[in-house]
Order: C-alpha cells, then sequence, then structure tokens
C-alpha cells in the first residue's frame, strides 16, 4: 500500500516555512462537486469534536478530506484521531479589490510544542490575477495581535496561491497570511479547514529518511524577511524540530544551540534549582 505520509525533509520544510502545497491533491471531478456544496455554507460543525465523527459522510468535501494522501498529510502533522476545529468557504467575489488584510488567525498562542494545522483547497484554477490567499512562510514563530501587521504590504519571500483546480496548501494557523484583489469576473474560493491534534505531534510522518543531511539546510532556509534576526528564528525551527522528530538533541552546523545551552557546572538554571550538584569543600 502506497505510504501518504510526509517525509521527514518534508516535515522539516513545514517546520521551517510553516506551509506545504500539493497540487491536484483531489480530483478534478470531485472539485467540481466541492464547488457546489461550497457554495451552500451552513455554519460551523461542533468545534472540538473527533474531526472523523464530525465532518460528514456521504458528501463531496467529506470524500475530498478523507482521501487517502490528504489522510496522509493530516496523520503525518497532527497524528491519528485529530478534533473537528472550524471550517470555512472563503470566497472573493470577481472584482473585488483587497485592501490591507495581512493577519494572524491564532491570537498571541503561546502553546511551546503544538501547532494547529489548516488546510486551504483550491476547487478551481487560481491564476495569479485571481488573487490567491498569501502567506508569509516562516512567520509562524511570531505571535502577533490578529491583525495588528496589515501595514506590512511588501514583506520579502511572500508567496500566493497560483495553482491548477485540486491544490491543497497545508499551514502551521500561525503563518501570517491574507486575502489578495480579484481581477477578474469570477468569484474566487478557497475552501479553510482546521484542525487540533489530540496527542503529541511526534514522528507521526515516514522517518525512514529522518538522517538525511539536508534536513539541516532546510531548517536553515532564508524566506528573504529574516535578516539579523535568522538565526533566532532557526532557533525556533531547530526546537520543534527536536520535538516532532523526538531528537532532543539534535543540533546543526557546529553545535549551534550550544550557545545558548551550555551552562558552567553548578550554576542555578532558570527554575532555581542547581544544573549540578557541587561537591562540598
Ligand atoms: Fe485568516
Amino acid at each position: 500500500m502506497k505510504d501518504n505520509r510526509l517525509t521527514a525533509k518534508e516535515m522539516a520544510r513545514f517546520v521551517a516555512s510553516g506551509y506545504l502545497r500539493f497540487e491536484e491533491m483531489v480530483p478534478k471531478d470531485l472539485c467540481a462537486a466541492c464547488l457546489e456544496e461550497m457554495r451552500e455554507h451552513k455554519g460551523y460543525l461542533a468545534v472540538g469534536t473527533p474531526f472523523e465523527q464530525t465532518w460528514p459522510k456521504d458528501t463531496a468535501l467529506g470524500e475530498a478530506f478523507r482521501l487517502p494522501q490528504v489522510q496522509g498529510l493530516i496523520h503525518s502533522l497532527l497524528g491519528p484521531d485529530p478534533l473537528y476545529d472550524h471550517h470555512g468557504p472563503h470566497l472573493v467575489k470577481g472584482g473585488h479589490m483587497q485592501g490591507p488584510d495581512m493577519h494572524q488567525d491564532s491570537v498571541i498562542d503561546f502553546r511551546v510544542n503544538y501547532f494547529d494545522i489548516q488546510l486551504s483547497f483550491f476547487p478551481t484554477d487560481t491564476p495569479d490575477e485571481m488573487g490567491g490567499t498569501f502567506l508569509v512562510p516562516g512567520t509562524q514563530f511570531r505571535n502577533v495581535r490578529t491583525s495588528e501587521i496589515d501595514f506590512y504590504q511588501q514583506m520579502r519571500g511572500k508567496i500566493w496561491a497560483m495553482c491548477p483546480a485540486g491544490t491543497m496548501y497545508v499551514w502551521n494557523t500561525r503563518v501570517w497570511h491574507g486575502a489578495r484583489s480579484n481581477h477578474t469576473e469570477q468569484d474566487r474560493f478557497m475552501y479553510k479547514l482546521r484542525l487540533n491534534p489530540t496527542r503529541p505531534q511526534v514522528r507521526h510522518f515516514d522517518t525512514s529518511d529522518l538522517d538525511d543531511s539536508e534536513i539541516g539546510q532546510i531548517l536553515n532556509t532564508q524566506h528573504g524577511w529574516e535578516g539579523n534576526e535568522h538565526r533566532y528564528e532557526l532557533m525556533q525551527r531547530v526546537q520543534l524540530w527536536r520535538f516532532v522528530s523526538g531528537q532532543p538533541d539534535y543540533d546543526i552546523g557546529e553545535r549551534f544551540m550550544r550557545r545558548i545551552e551550555y551552562r558552567p557546572e553548578g550554576l542555578p538554571v532558570l527554575d532555581g534549582t542547581i544544573a549540578v550538584n557541587i561537591e562540598e569543600h
């Protein structure tokens, strides 16, 4: 049976950039059926309940999010038995010009070693002029107050969805993002589904390439906006990688993290305990 889980390198890319993109994840005929259902949005389902029980079956959208490739993606990032958080069709009408919209969905969410995911499903071809959702990769460690960042217009590294029908983006809910203007006459739909994990997000992906030397380079990705802050972003990425890969001592380069973790013997650590007992003289 085909293994639909993410590889370790893909997982590292998610840790570094906060998103992954999968073209043609949903077959075209299913996309068309999903689009019809999106036009009849009926509001949230029971928030915080098991996704498998809550998400409707016998519907096109029910089928789309249960495709083996989508299930493999969800499992890799969240583990088994995720919870439904919320969903929503995002409609940008043809000709709608969008003002400043950069924001973060999670409001000052400081949970460590935790992330929710959002799947953004584009059921029709979405060319540049149609204005697919934009993301600023790598911003998932920058917690802000929702839309206080909307005055940032042209951040380096910004990307936006230009994709064929059936493409899914999956992203850490803390990534800065927003909608773009739709310069066509056709309405644009993006269907969002947010899910929560129910257990530690450790090693749910395919770990057979866990020791690939490219992983360090992937974590070190420069998106363009980091500038002098890049090293600090990298520290956060390494810490999350240690967690999701189950390697608490993982480090990159010439023991990069040692610089903030090394302590002389006997020096009190932050919680007031003594790191190493000092022999009495
Ligand atoms: Fe949003």
